[in-house]
């Protein structure tokens, strides 16, 4: 592990949606802060900070995690998933927004971001999750607006049409 200086910058370099991203970051600055303030990606939403609310979940080196619990520093060399990397194309959206699109699975959209993240990483994993699976491993997540009903329903229906295209996203 590398020392760090306290009062100096360090030289984050991230691999983010398949780009390379170079900056500085103070050691004690967040991986939520250096996404949305230094490289300007503010689709990472950022709730609790105190990894409880699940709103700033992103995927690094392929697993779903807390940035909020993650330092810049941390992470440098890593590779990130953020959910503008959700999209297959400009103006197309994944299974799993369009989902959310279809079922109204948002509402202000704060817990929106991580959530996605969340089951992308969740429906890779586990293909036919049953209800109770998936409303398990949502209670990670907090949603204020929704109910969490047309959440499950949306995560359901992207499970099936997933399996039924094959596709990936
Ligand atoms: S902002 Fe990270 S878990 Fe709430
Ligand atoms: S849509 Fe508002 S908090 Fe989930």
């Amino acid at each position: 592990m590398p020392r760090l200086s306290a009062d100096a910058r360090h030289n984050v370099r991230l691999e983010i949606n398949g780009r390379a991203h170079e900056a500085e970051a103070e050691p004690r600055m967040l991986l939520t802060d250096f996404l949305r303030h230094r490289l300007g990606l503010t689709g990472t939403h950022v709730g609790c900070e105190h990894g409880v609310c699940g709103a700033c979940t992103v995927q690094i080196d392929g697993a779903p995690a807390r940035a909020c619990l993650t330092l810049a520093v941390q992470a440098d060399g890593a590779s990130i998933r953020t959910v503008e990397g959700l999209a297959p194309e400009p103006g197309r959206l994944s299974v799993l927004q369009e989902a959310f699109r279809r079922h109204h699975a948002l509402q202000c959209g704060f817990c929106t971001a991580g959530i996605l993240m969340s089951l992308d990483w969740y429906l890779r994993e586990k293909p036919d999750p049953s209800e109770a699976e998936l409303r398990e491993f949502l209670s990670g997540h907090i949603c204020r607006c929704t109910g969490y009903v047309p959440i499950v329903a949306a995560a359901l229906d992207a499970a099936r049409r997933l399996r039924e295209t094959g596709e990936s996203k």
